[in-house]
């Protein structure tokens, strides 16, 4: 009796000294998630359980020290064990649209003026891969696009900050999906998907690829404020991101270290730069990874009349100037006329797709 009283003891104190054990091993694994190091009050983001199931996983693969190759193995072995992201095709096979994860930035002031044009054009084509990223819990727009509106709950501001917090969303929304390839799109781009397709396919299916419009003609240079001390400059290209770029995704999981988890905003906090060039900053400077340029994106920036009607069809994303500007869109022969068609989105999209209901010659 007594014998079996001093075992329980034993017992019980051995169970309590695993517990602790077992309990200190744990606390480096959860900080060495970063969930601790990056909260992300700072844009009042919510994270569900599942983003922070998946960004440990993510995390425990893709150390601080960003192996390339242990990150995609570590990516593959993660598939293999059936976790959370899906991804059985992602090294083979031909493009199509389904591989591609689409975002579309806007805010809550362009849901009817810009957003119901993208509705009707261009979108209609790859609803189930396009994503709406805006500030507004909009019912209208909700009703229209279902779970393919995002609500970001960032600030509807037009600052870095607020824009950076809705690339960040966009990042972890893309990394959490099985998609090939991210596409960052402004909601005043039309985007021709067969286009896309073409470009997209020319590349190797498991190359780290950043392509889109050079911004400037020159890199940026910048002092390195997060791999140095700050006193050394670093120089790189980014793609304008009103034009729209694309990343593939083996390229997105080596920029994890910056850009998951509200790292993103982070890292446009420390360099000080707007949303797209933080990504030229985080592939071209941090990676080492050489951006694609390609002119067939286009933003209102340009002069989008010198465009030869006879390229048009090659061309990847197109824009228009905004009220300002309004005479800054594409010369396009159509049966629509400028009233009917001030953007020439819809010439465009009947150019592309004949067969459309409200096209004129059908
Ligand atoms: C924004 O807030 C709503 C309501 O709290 C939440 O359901 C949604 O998941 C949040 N969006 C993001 C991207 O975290
Ligand atoms: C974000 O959170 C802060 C503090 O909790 C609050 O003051 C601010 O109004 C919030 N911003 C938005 C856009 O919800």
């Amino acid at each position: 009796m007594k014998i079996s009283c001093i075992g329980l003891t034993k017992i019980c104190f051995l169970l309590s000294v695993s517990v602790c054990v077992v309990f200190f091993l744990f606390i480096p694994w959860m900080t060495h998630g970063s969930l601790t190091q990056h909260p992300l009050l700072a844009c009042n983001l919510t994270c569900s359980n599942r983003y922070l199931e998946s960004q440990l996983k993510i995390a425990r693969f893709s150390p601080r020290g960003h192996n390339q190759s242990d990150v995609l193995q570590g990516w593959k072995n993660f598939n293999v064990q059936g976790g959370g992201l899906k991804d059985t095709n992602y090294l083979k096979g031909p493009l199509r649209i389904d591989d591609l994860f689409i975002a579309v930035k806007t805010t809550r002031k362009y849901h009817k003026s810009r957003l119901d044009l993208l509705l009707q054009t261009w979108i209609s084509q790859a609803k189930e891969q396009t994503f709406i990223f805006t500030d507004w819990e909009d019912q209208e727009l909700r009703q229209k696009a279902g779970n393919q509106m995002v609500n970001t709950n960032c600030s509807a501001v037009h600052t870095r900050q607020a824009l950076c917090c809705k690339m960040a969303v966009e990042y972890d929304k893309f990394v959490l999906s099985s998609k090939k390839w991210f596409c960052h799109l402004d909601d005043d781009n039309y985007l021709n998907l067969r286009a896309l397709l073409n470009l997209l396919s020319a590349f190797p299916s498991n190359a780290d690829v950043y392509v889109g419009r050079p911004s400037l003609d020159h890199p940026v240079e910048t002092l390195d404020r997060v791999k140095g001390d700050g006193s050394s400059s670093l120089k790189f290209w980014f793609a304008t991101g009103g034009a729209g770029f694309c990343f593939s995704r083996g390229l997105a999981l080596k920029m994890s270290p910056w850009a998951s988890m509200g790292n993103f905003i982070s890292t446009a906090e420390k360099v000080r730069l707007p949303d797209d060039c933080t990504i030229g900053y985080i592939i071209e400077g941090m990676l080492e990874v050489k951006m694609q340029h390609s002119h067939l994106f286009h933003s209102h920036l340009e002069n989008l009349q010198r465009l030869q009607q006879n390229s048009l069809l090659q061309q990847v994303t197109l824009s228009y100037g905004g009220p300002k500007n309004r005479r800054n869109i594409v010369r396009i022969d159509g049966s629509l006329t400028l009233e009917q068609d001030p953007t020439r989105f819809k010439s465009f999209h009947c150019l592309l797709y004949p067969d459309t209901r409200w096209c004129p010659d059908k």
